[in-house]
């Protein structure tokens, strides 16, 4: 069976107080580490003191890396330099990094393909916008998404998926299950064409847009869903209850 994953994406929030604040609410939950993986998402200024603080069966991941090691890229930050602070993840391909620092598809599969090199976990987001939902083109999109990261990465075991539709992100406008489900399932046929069975068969795909503590038991049920991640109710109370939806 596939592990729970839940993701806490923090985005561009948190003071050093809020982070404190964080992080002890964080220590304090108790789950079970066999059943369910969680790993959060603090801005890089945050992360070595996030790492250093927070509890060992939490995992820490980068908002963003780019795909060079090191070099004149002003502003940047490496996988090996998340490496080096103790950080196991990078979310890539977030729909605001697309949409707003304009990463096209084929940059998110390079900065997939280097993180993995490096050791770095990723978790690969693909989304369509409400205008392509619309146009019936949600599978296209999506795949079109994936289909950069798979012509160049063949092993898929250190990625997690999200699937986030855009038009559910940050609105209130959760997925309905079914609506999540039937892309989560369309994903995972997808792996088992365009990258393995086994890829197929291991690979989590979670689901992430205006998920909170009341709608994560729906959602978490369905078949194909196994996780979530989560952008506003990470940085409330309801996280707590989100990563319990495992159960
Ligand atoms: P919200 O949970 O705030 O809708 O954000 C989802 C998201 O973008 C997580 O990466």
């Amino acid at each position: 069976a596939r592990k729970f994953f839940v993701g806490g994406n923090w985005k561009m929030n948190g003071s050093t107080a809020q982070v404190e604040t964080l992080l002890s609410n964080l220590n304090s939950y108790s789950f079970d580490a066999s059943k369910a993986e969680v790993v959060v998402s603090p801005v890089s200024i945050h992360l070595s003191h996030v790492r250093s603080k927070l509890n060992k069966e939490i995992g820490v991941a980068a908002q963003n890396c780019h795909s060079k090691s090191s070099g004149a890229y002003t502003g940047e930050i490496s996988a090996e330099q998340l490496k080096d602070f103790g950080i196991d993840w990078v979310i890539l391909g977030h729909s605001e990094r697309r949409s707003l620092f304009h990463e096209t598809s084929e940059i998110v599969a390079e900065k997939t393909k280097h993180a993995l090199e490096v050791g770095v976990k990723v978790i690969l987001c693909c989304g369509e916008s409400e205008q392509e939902r619309e146009a019936g083109k949600t599978e296209e999109v999506v795949f079109q998404q994936l289909k950069a990261v798979s012509n160049i990465v063949k092993d898929w075991s250190n990625i997690v998926v999200a699937y986030e539709p855009v038009w559910a992100i940050g609105t209130g406008k959760v997925a309905t299950p079914q609506q999540a489900q039937d892309v989560h399932s369309e994903i995972r046929k997808w792996l088992k064409t365009e990258v393995s069975e086994k890829a197929s068969n291991e690979t989590r795909i979670i689901y992430g847009g205006s998920v909170n503590g009341a709608n994560c038991e729906s959602l978490s049920t369905q078949a194909d869903i196994d996780g979530f991640l989560v952008g506003g109710a990470s940085l409330k109370p309801e996280f707590k209850d989100i990563i319990a939806s495992y159960t």
